[in-house]
């Protein structure tokens, strides 16, 4: 029982810093958001929105959008339209801002305000649905990846992408060097809030992934209602893509066909050796094309 209390207490701390943590940040946000991905982050998102294989015409669901930077390339790339939904009023004005600057986009993205826990659209109301750097301030990955698989249509598909930790021991010992030290020095120069950022995702990437490890995510998304779930980890591991196609209506997966899943991941790749935990391949770039 009170291990109960204090998870419970642990996950409600992680909503609240999340609300705290994004509310002076959009100014800078995408300068930032490069830096804190060694540059390499817009290349990720462009990983996850072609992915997406949206139609012209589409109606796509982004949640966690903060300043729009995955409603605004899903829009360019596929001519469809988005809502853009994120809990901080803070990061929505600044997408709100930049949409302003763009006619085609203030038309093809509405912003609205909300929780991914709770999200206030019919089921299967849209064609497909994205998610960015969310599941980390959730309280419960797996229920939120429900909800999200709730609105989306059959067929669809459910994209994400997160920061994840590279498999090689040399890699990820640089890796924490970079997030521990380097990463809140270089934020520094953008603000001080910034720098705090740096410091809190040195700490949050890892107690992510220790708490979720990538097969049990895996798992989250089968158990949601995800078939054909892919994973490709890009530079090095440091970006982590997934996505998926909608099946069925209900959580008819087993744990058995997602670990079935992941053995094909392995063959396919030429499994190297797990590493904490973590034990899919990874696909190299350019390899595992988006359908
Ligand atoms: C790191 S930003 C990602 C923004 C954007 N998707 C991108 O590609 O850069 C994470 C966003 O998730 C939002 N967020 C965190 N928890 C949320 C929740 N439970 N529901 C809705 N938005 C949430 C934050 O407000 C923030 O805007």
């Amino acid at each position: 029982m009170e291990d109960a209390v204090a998870v419970g207490i642990e996950a409600a701390a992680r909503k609240d810093e999340a609300r705290a943590l994004f509310a002076p940040l959009p100014r800078h946000y995408d300068l930032a958001a490069a830096l804190t991905s060694f540059g390499q982050d817009p290349r990720w998102r462009r990983a996850m929105v072609r992915a997406v294989g949206a139609q012209q015409g589409q109606r796509v669901l982004d949640v966690a959008t903060g300043t729009g930077l995955v409603a605004a390339a899903l829009v360019r790339r596929f001519r469809c339209t988005v809502v853009g939904v994120d809990q901080s009023p803070q990061m929505l004005g600044r997408a709100e801002a930049k949409l302003r600057e763009d006619p085609m986009l203030q038309r093809a993205v509405t912003l609205v305000r909300a929780e991914a826990e709770r999200l206030p659209f019919a089921g299967e109301s849209f064609d497909h649905v994205t998610f960015t750097y969310l599941l980390r301030y959730v309280e419960d990955p797996a229920a939120t990846l429900s909800e999200l698989t709730r609105v989306l249509k059959r067929g669809g598909t459910l994209a994400c992408l997160e920061f994840g930790l590279p498999r090689s021991q040399p890699w990820r010992a640089l890796w924490h060097a970079y997030t521990k030290v380097g990463l809140p020095a270089v934020l520094r120069l953008v603000s001080k809030e910034w720098a705090q950022t740096g410091a809190f995702l040195a700490r949050s990437i890892p107690s992510f992934y220790a708490r979720h490890p990538l097969d049990e995510q895996l798992e989250m998304w089968h158990a949601a209602g995800m078939r054909e779930v892919r994973v490709r980890r890009m530079s090095l591991g440091a970006g982590v893509v997934m996505w998926g196609q909608k099946e069925g209506t209900g959580p008819a997966a087993t744990a058995g066909g997602a670990r079935a899943e992941m053995r094909d991941l392995r063959r396919g790749a030429g499994e190297p050796p797990s590493v904490g935990g973590e034990s899919l391949p990874e696909e190299q770039d350019g390899c595992a094309e988006a359908p």
